[in-house]
């Protein structure tokens, strides 16, 4: 029989007080959906389908996979109901993976484990041990152990209550048997919904083997309804990814202190500091420190690079030995050549700082191809913007800038030109001179501070 994968979508998720489908919302800047959709990647499936139903545009905007159909459940009447949508679209020779969009952590090992225990006219269903089981489906056993029912929270008895394996909501189940099942399914229970879980207990008795599987560990199958719940999840996979990245070397001074949104690739003797936030593909060099407070999102660092304090760097090259910050912005489209220096309170937008090339305080170098051995003064602005359009600014190799110069764009500083503080330059500067552009101070040698006046009679 052939595999195929259905995510139930649907809920508005009341309890987050949100706008957002519960699905969408974020777990390391991942929609809850999206994790799941990656975990299933490694699974055999022949198709998958996802149930929407609250925010649908919304969902539908933010899949990206074309191979998944979307089946709309206008309203939301209950999780049997919202399986029986699917129904026009599954073939009868294919079973059915049914999975929660709001249960993000579960493994694709735990899922196989259930996939490879069901034989194929079998329907399998994964539950777990858990501490707590408050609000969840409970699996009710007979004096032989064996499964009979799935009981709602709202639903229990008391006795019931004290049950602590519970339903995560996950099952297999051959496509015949939900066709022959979910219309017959009735809603007289405390929701007053239509229970997926109602078919366990017709599977006990139908006589259809139902194989109970249970879960590697309780993170896996926690599932999100609240703020709380998706702060506690954001901790739980944060620290998991910690340890991964430790594991494999990764010296973290504090790894409760970490967050990774994306994917970190790194040598060795890599030390990241307190509070560093990486975004989206970042790679690291061996020896390398990144300092605290500091963001990453998309970047290539090299080798033996220093990252300080507080520097903000995103969609850019950071080459062999550089030094950046504390307190730097690097903006996208920036390369860093070996050996540059990016001081406090500099800004570098989509440019090139060449070879051993420093720009160590209170700069903005936009727009511009900087070549080796440059030294840029303090204060030192290129003025790339004339309110409409962007202008390239040109500095070749060993120019020396002095300190509160203004760079108007579209210029060329050429080799080892050296420009003297204070300059506004809107000309090209020719090679090895100085060149000023600034009033001449001048001294009256004549002149007096004015005295007080005497005031009165
Ligand atoms: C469900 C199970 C419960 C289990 C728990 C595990 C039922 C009746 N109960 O309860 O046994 O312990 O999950 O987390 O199945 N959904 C729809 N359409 C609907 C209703 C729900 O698509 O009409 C989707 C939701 O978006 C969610 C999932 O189904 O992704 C589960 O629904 P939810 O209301 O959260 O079920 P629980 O009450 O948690
Ligand atoms: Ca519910």
């Amino acid at each position: 029989m052939n595999l195929c994968v259905l995510i139930l979508a649907a809920g508005k998720g009341t309890r987050m007080y949100s706008n957002l489908p519960k699905v969408l919302q974020l777990i390391a800047k991942k929609p809850l959906l999206q994790h799941v959709l990656d975990t299933i990647q490694s699974l055999p499936t022949s198709a998958t389908f996802i149930i929407y139903g609250y925010g649908g545009d919304q969902v539908k905007a933010a899949i990206k996979s074309p191979s998944i159909t979307c089946v709309e459940q206008k309203e939301q009447f209950g999780t049997g109901h919202a399986v029986m949508q699917s129904l026009p679209f599954l073939k009868d020779d294919d079973r059915v993976l049914i999975l929660a969009g709001d249960v993000p952590f579960i493994s694709a090992e735990t899922l196989s484990r259930l996939i490879n225990a069901t034989p194929d006219q079998a329907i399998g269903w994964l539950t777990a041990q858990v501490k707590n089981p408050v609000g969840l489906g409970r699996i009710v056993r007979d004096a032989l152990n064996q499964p009979v029912a799935i009981v709602e929270e709202k639903d229990a008895r008391e006795k019931q209550k004290n049950i602590h394996e519970i339903n995560t909501g996950i099952c297999l189940i051959p496509v015949p048997y939900l066709r022959r099942w979910l219309p017959e399914l009735k809603n007289n229970n405390a929701q007053k919904e239509y229970y997926l879980t109602d078919l366990f207990s017709r599977a006990v008795a139908e006589q259809i083997p139902l194989i109970t599987v249970e879960a590697a560990n309780e993170t896996e199958i926690l599932g999100i309804n609240t703020p709380v719940q998706l702060a506690e999840c954001e901790r739980l996979y944060q620290r998991r990814q910690a340890d991964l990245l430790m594991t494999k070397g990764l010296t973290l001074i504090d790894p409760a202190r970490f967050d990774i949104r994306g994917e970190l690739t790194f040598s060795h003797d890599v030390t990241i500091d307190i509070n560093v936030i990486l975004e989206g593909i970042v790679t690291i060099g061996h020896s390398c420190y990144i300092g605290p407070n500091v963001c990453l999102k998309n970047v290539t660092i090299g080798d033996q690079v220093k990252i300080e304090a507080n520097s903000v760097i995103e969609d850019a090259i950071i080459e062999n030995e550089c030094v950046v910050g504390p307190f730097a912005r690097i903006r996208p489209g920036t390369v860093l050549h070996e050996k540059a220096k990016i001081g406090n309170f500099v800004e570098i937008k989509k440019s090139h700082i060449g070879k051993n090339s420093k720009v160590n305080h209170l700069s903005y170098v936009g727009d511009t191809l900087m070549g080796e051995h440059v030294n840029v003064g303090a204060g030192t602005i290129t003025c790339n913007y004339d309110g409409v359009n962007k202008f390239q600014t040109i500095i070749e190799n060993d120019v020396f800038i002095g300190s509160n110069t203004a760079l108007v764009a579209p210029i060329t500083l050429e080799e080892g030109s050296t420009i003297g503080a204070g300059s506004v330059v809107a000309r090209n500067t020719p090679k090895h001179k100085l060149t000023l552009a600034r009033a001449r101070q001048t001294t009256l040698d004549n002149w007096q501070r004015p005295k007080k006046q005497e005031k009165g009679n």
